[in-house]
C-alpha cells in the first residue's frame, strides 16, 4: 500500500485560478466534480405512463387543439427528472398522439427517425411516407427513417390513437437537426402499399412472437433505433441484468408485471409505456393467457460505438 504523501504542497500563486477561469481553462487536476465513474450513472429514472389517462387528456385536447394549428396532437412522455422538459430516455422521446375522422396531419421530414406503434385504428387510417399511401391497423409497427417526407390521414370514422418514438433528443445531443416542412402542406399520395416494407402488420407480428417469443422488427432499417417485440405466454418471465442500452416499452396485448431496480413492481395492460434507463436491471412475466410487448431501445447507437462489448467486461 502507498504511503500517504505527507509533504506540504507549494502555495498555488495569487490569482492564479481566477486567471485560468478568464482563458476558460480549468486545472484537471482540482476539478469540481469527478468526469469518469466506474459504472454508467443514468440520470433518467424508470417511469409509467398510462394509456387510460394519456387518451382522456387526449380527447379533452380535441376541444382545443387542432392540427391545422398545432403539427401535431400528442403527448410527450417526459423523464421526470428535475429540469427535464421533453427526453423520454437518454437518445429517445415518445409521444402518444390522436389524429380523429377526417383530420390530416401536416407532412415534413426531419434527421431524426421515427415509428409508430399503432395502438387503435380503424379503416382508412394512413400514414403517406414519400409519396407512398401506407395502411395503419392496430398492433402495426410504421417506420419512417431519417429524411423520409411523413404525414397522417384518417379518412375513417373512428379516432386514431398511436405512439410515435423518435431519437429526437440524440440527435439534438449530436447537433444535427434539419427539419422541413412539406412544399405542399399534405403531401399528395402517388402509390398505394398496403404491405410497404415500412409497415410491420400487428398481426404478422404476433404470429412470429407465437412461434419465436422475441422477434426483432426490421433490423437495419432505421440505424439509431432497436426495434423487438415479445410474446409471453402466462407465467414466462425474461431477467435482464443492467444494460448499456435504455428501453421503452409498450405493451399490445395483454397485462404484464415488470420489476424495474429502482422503481420496484408495476403491471402494465394494453397501451401502458414504461422507459427502463440503462444499467436498471428488470425482469417482465406474462400474467394474462397472452401477453405483448414492443421494446424501443437505442441499443443500435451504443453497438456501433462499440460500448455494448466494454459493458460486457
Ligand atoms: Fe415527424
Amino acid at each position: 500500500m502507498a504511503e500517504a504523501n505527507t509533504q506540504a504542497l507549494p502555495p498555488v500563486p495569487e490569482g492564479y485560478f481566477e486567471a485560468l477561469a478568464e482563458k476558460a481553462l480549468s486545472p484537471g487536476w482540482a476539478k469540481k466534480k469527478p468526469q469518469m465513474w466506474p459504472t454508467p450513472r443514468p440520470k433518467y429514472v424508470p417511469a409509467v405512463w398510462r394509456y387510460a389517462a394519456a387518451r382522456a387528456a387526449l380527447d379533452q385536447a380535441c376541444d382545443f387543439v387542432s392540427p391545422e394549428f398545432a403539427e401535431r396532437r400528442n403527448l410527450i412522455m417526459v423523464n421526470p427528472i428535475e429540469g427535464n422538459i421533453y427526453p423520454t430516455s437518454m437518445n429517445l422521446v415518445a409521444a402518444y398522439q390522436l389524429v380523429l375522422p377526417g383530420e390530416t396531419a401536416r407532412s415534413h421530414r426531419h434527421s431524426p427517425n421515427a415509428l409508430r406503434l399503432v395502438l387503435d385504428a380503424g379503416d382508412q387510417t394512413y400514414t403517406i411516407v414519400n409519396g407512398v399511401k401506407v395502411d395503419v391497423a392496430e398492433g402495426d409497427v410504421v417506420l419512417t427513417p431519417s429524411w423520409h417526407w411523413h404525414g397522417h390521414s384518417n379518412f375513417g370514422s373512428t379516432p386514431a390513437f398511436w405512439i410515435d418514438f423518435l431519437d429526437v433528443p440524440l440527435v439534438q445531443n449530436l447537433e444535427c437537426m434539419f427539419f422541413q416542412d412539406h412544399p405542399d402542406r399534405n403531401e399528395a399520395s402517388t402509390a398505394h402499399e398496403p404491405d410497404s416494407k415500412l409497415r410491420n402488420k400487428g398481426s404478422n407480428l404476433t404470429t412470429r412472437m407465437r412461434e419465436s417469443g422475441t422477434v426483432e422488427i426490421s433490423p437495419g432499417w432505421v440505424n439509431t433505433i432497436g426495434l423487438h417485440a415479445i410474446g409471453l405466454r402466462q407465467g414466462q418471465s425474461q431477467q435482464h441484468l443492467a444494460r448499456i442500452d435504455s428501453s421503452i416499452f409498450a405493451v399490445t396485448a395483454g397485462t404484464v408485471r415488470m420489476q424495474v431496480d429502482k422503481l420496484g413492481l408495476v403491471e402494465l395492460s394494453r397501451g401502458d409505456v414504461i422507459v427502463v434507463p440503462c444499467w436498471h436491471a428488470y425482469s417482465i412475466e406474462g400474467l394474462s393467457e397472452w401477453s405483448q410487448l414492443v421494446r424501443v431501445t437505442d441499443e443500435p447507437v451504443m453497438k456501433a460505438l462499440g460500448f455494448v462489448d466494454v459493458s460486457r467486461v
